[in-house]
């Protein structure tokens, strides 16, 4: 079975301050009524440590926003996998659009960092997503496909190259804008992203969850995970408030 998840990407976001008052949020929202769904945080590098104290014991997994392609060594500004281990963190996301587009992450660079993730026991979160242009050039498929297939050629002949990771489908024109993706038009492509990793020759590409992300809200997070191919999301704004991301993650039931 899929695992569910609502995972909240706080990208640069916070003060010690604001961080402390968001985790009691968490954990007093999780005390009340654990969510039927696994909750993952991804607070900027910095508050790793404090989350993990103040969610210590609380069902509320931790992640980390980006990872170095490489083990240690003269990488100045760079966080490493085992570094990220040490902080607690069991996730971390890959190929974020934010990466691709604002800090030119290369194809090459997202599969680098994806294969050391998974060789070294990360969870692997694999964001992808087609820009307005690609989605009007009527190119989704083809990007969508392009993400992934650079992937699987990093790691040839294996069939479990996803197996116990993620992907998180993101429309770069969905993210921060308000402007959400339909249930419909997620679900399309949630569904095209399991064709694609069963026709790249992904032996358990029915058991990989598949996460949306763009403007998810607590007032339409329901109607996402209703859609058959819809395991979950990745919020970003809307996980800043423990009450609306509590409300969130109740929307995704277990079955
Ligand atoms: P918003 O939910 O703010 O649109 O951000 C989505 C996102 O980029 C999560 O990674």
């Amino acid at each position: 079975m899929r695992k569910k998840i609502v995972a909240g990407n706080w990208k640069m976001h916070g003060s010690p301050e604001s961080v402390t008052s968001l985790c009691e949020g968490l954990v007093n929202g999780v005390n009340a009524s654990a969510p039927e769904c696994a909750l993952i945080v991804f607070p900027p590098f910095v508050y790793l440590s404090q989350v993990q104290a103040a969610l210590a014991g609380a069902q509320v997994h931790l992640g980390a926003q980006n990872v170095s392609q490489f083990d240690e060594g003269a990488y100045t500004g760079e966080i490493s996998i085992n570094m990220l281990k040490a902080s607690g963190c069991e996730y971390v996301l890959i190929g974020h659009s934010e990466r691709r587009h604002v800090f030119g992450e290369t194809l090459e660079t997202v599969v680098a960092k994806f294969k050391q993730a998974k060789q070294m026991g990360l969870t692997p979160i694999l964001c992808v997503g087609e820009t307005l242009e690609e989605r009007e050039a009527d190119k989704t498929s083809t990007v969508l496909a392009a993400q992934l297939q650079s992937v699987c050629e990093a790691l040839p002949g294996d069939t479990t190259v996803f197996d116990g990771a993620v992907i998180a489908y993101e429309p770069v024109w969905a993210i921060g804008t308000g402007k959400s993706a339909t249930p419909e038009q997620a679900q399309a492509v949630h569904a095209q992203i399991r064709q694609f990793l069963t026709e790249i020759g992904q032996i358990n590409a029915n058991s990989v969850s598949v996460l949306y992300g763009g403007s998810v809200k607590s007032d339409n997070a329901a109607q996402l995970f209703e859609q058959p191919d819809i395991d979950g999301a990745l919020v970003g704004g809307a996980s800043l408030d423990a009450d609306q991301f509590m409300r969130i993650a109740s929307c995704n039931k277990s079955s």
